[in-house]
């Protein structure tokens, strides 16, 4: 028998593999500050992991797909290291349950998506017990006591922080209310305790994260929008930049557009997913505005802020959508002009009421309009980046880029990646740059000065002054 886990010389390795959207990475992140005290240090070989986590997605059969593999792929790994301890959470680990554990014997837990929380007992249980386990509470348990400030040091400069969990939409097609269960707020006081944390640790971005962030505050004692808790963020606490995804068009309040142009800390893009232009197809996906209202909104926040980058998630394919329905959504596309898109060929979920749906659309027509749409797209948001050249951004230094060539990378508020020579102790710091070359998914660009954020009242970044930066040759 292999010596449990517990009884291992510390630190034991913990490898984290994050499928899905940003709730998948909070959790995860969550998940690492949860075992840090019991000793685990994330690794990023899985070869050399104790325990390996997995945050899993099911919103498409891709996705599923995806996991299912990798998961079956550990096999091996676990032949080879028997004291290894696999644990599946997520999503998919929502959707299966005790099937998932079934399926994969060399799985020791399945986790739902309200049992993050639970991981250390989950890891007891199978150690003390050495029995494999499932852990689906309905309800999320009371939150366990993440420690204090120290727990959140991870070195990021920017941070998701959940605001929400759940939704209550049930669009035709979407299996995340089955998997993520109801709305439920958490209390505001929560959420700027955690973010107070974060800026401790040098965390300057947030990206406030929820199914439908528009419905924030339902159910909640503390009477508070998400407009409401947006501006409570900027005040009250010293983090530069405020982000969020997703909103629902449908609950787009004028409150919170206004948001884009009275706080001055909330970055100018929102993502607001349409889905589709033809009001048929809306009206099967049970999204609950129709094309016009949507251009109205489109409208109205560029009238409250010109200058806002907009981007959006269209399906494809969905169960009915005829030649004429795809026209409808490429019209959409070509008035609102999105400065970039996240695009998907409908795929049919299990339980879902979409699924039931008849006219399912031949796959190699969805490919087609896919295929078509992400072309028409691509142009879109190259000749949004060339646009940008010649404009001086400010940019919120990051890190290393990504394409390893000595550059320092961040972001402008739009989202937009810029790319730059720096030294590298200007991370965290929010710079002017002057955007020279524009590519499909990135900028790069000259420094043209720094701006002393340590020179100002921490709540007012308005005050900033910019000091002037030598520029590299
Ligand atoms: N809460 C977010 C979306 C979460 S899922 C919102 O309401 O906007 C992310 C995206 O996946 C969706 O916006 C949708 O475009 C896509 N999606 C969800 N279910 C899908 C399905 N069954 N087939 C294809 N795409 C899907
Ligand atoms: Fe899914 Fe619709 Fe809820 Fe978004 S709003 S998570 S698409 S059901
Ligand atoms: Fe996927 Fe679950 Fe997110 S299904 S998109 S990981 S909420």
């Amino acid at each position: 028998m292999s010596m449990p886990l517990g009884d291992r010389p510390k630190p034991l390795h913990l490898y984290i593999r994050t499928f899905g959207c940003q709730m998948n990475e909070y959790d995860s992140l969550r998940v690492r500050r949860l075992l840090a005290p019991l000793g685990y240090e994330p690794v990023a070989d899985i070869e050399e992991a104790d325990l390996i986590f997995l945050n899993t997605c099911s919103v498409r059969e891709k996705a599923e797909q995806k996991v299912l593999s990798f998961i079956g792929a550990l096999r091996r790994l676990k032949e080879r290291k028997p004291h290894l301890k696999i644990v599946a959470a997520g999503c998919v680990a929502q959707q299966l349950g005790e099937k998932l554990l079934n399926r994969f014997d060399h799985l020791d837990a399945v986790v739902g998506t309200r049992g993050v929380g639970s991981i250390a007992q989950v890891l007891e249980k199978i150690e003390l017990e050495g029995v494999r386990s499932v852990c689906m509470p309905e309800e999320n348990p009371p939150e366990p006591d993440e420690g204090g400030r120290e727990m959140f040091g991870s070195g990021d400069l920017t941070a998701p922080v959940t605001v929400m969990q759940g939704c209550n939409n049930f669009c035709t097609y979407c299996i995340v209310p089955y998997v993520r269960g109801p709305e439920r707020s958490r209390p505001v006081a929560d959420i700027l305790h955690e973010i107070e944390c974060l800026e401790a640790s040098g965390v300057r971005e947030v990206l406030l994260l929820g199914q439908n962030v528009n419905s924030y505050g339902s159910g909640l004692s503390d009477r508070i929008t998400f407009a409401g808790l947006i501006r409570r963020i900027a005040e009250n606490t010293g983090i530069l930049r405020i982000r969020f995804t997703t909103s629902h068009p449908k609950d787009l309040t004028d409150d919170l557009m206004g948001c884009f142009a009275g706080v001055d800390k909330l970055c100018k893009h929102l993502h607001l997913p349409v889905q589709s232009g033809s009001d048929a197809v809306l009206a099967r996906m049970r999204r609950r505005y129709t094309a016009s209202d949507y251009m109205a909104k489109v409208e109205r926040l560029r009238s409250i802020c010109p200058d806002i980058a907009l981007t959006s998630d269209v399906i494809v394919g969905f169960p009915g959508e005829t030649g004429e329905d795809f026209r409808k959504t490429m019209d959409l596309l070509e008035r609102v002009r999105f400065d970039n898109l996240f695009s998907f060929r409908y795929s049919d979920r299990p339980g879902t009421q979409a699924a039931g749906f008849a006219d399912k659309v031949d796959p190699k027509i969805g490919l087609q309009r896919l295929i078509e749409l992400q072309a028409y797209q691509a142009e879109v948001t190259q000749q949004k980046n060339l646009a940008e050249i010649g404009l001086v951004r400010e940019v919120l230094v990051e890190g290393a880029s990504k394409a390893s060539n000595g550059q320092m990378s961040g972001r402008t508020t739009h989202n937009r990646i810029v790319n730059f020579d720096a030294p590298s102790d200007l991370c965290g710091k929010i710079q002017r740059v002057e955007i020279t070359g524009a590519y499909s998914h990135s900028l790069k660009g000259d420094i043209m000065g720094w701006v002393d954020d340590s020179a100002c009242p921490e709540t007012n970044i308005l005050n900033r002054k910019v000091l002037t930066f030598p520029k590299p040759c």
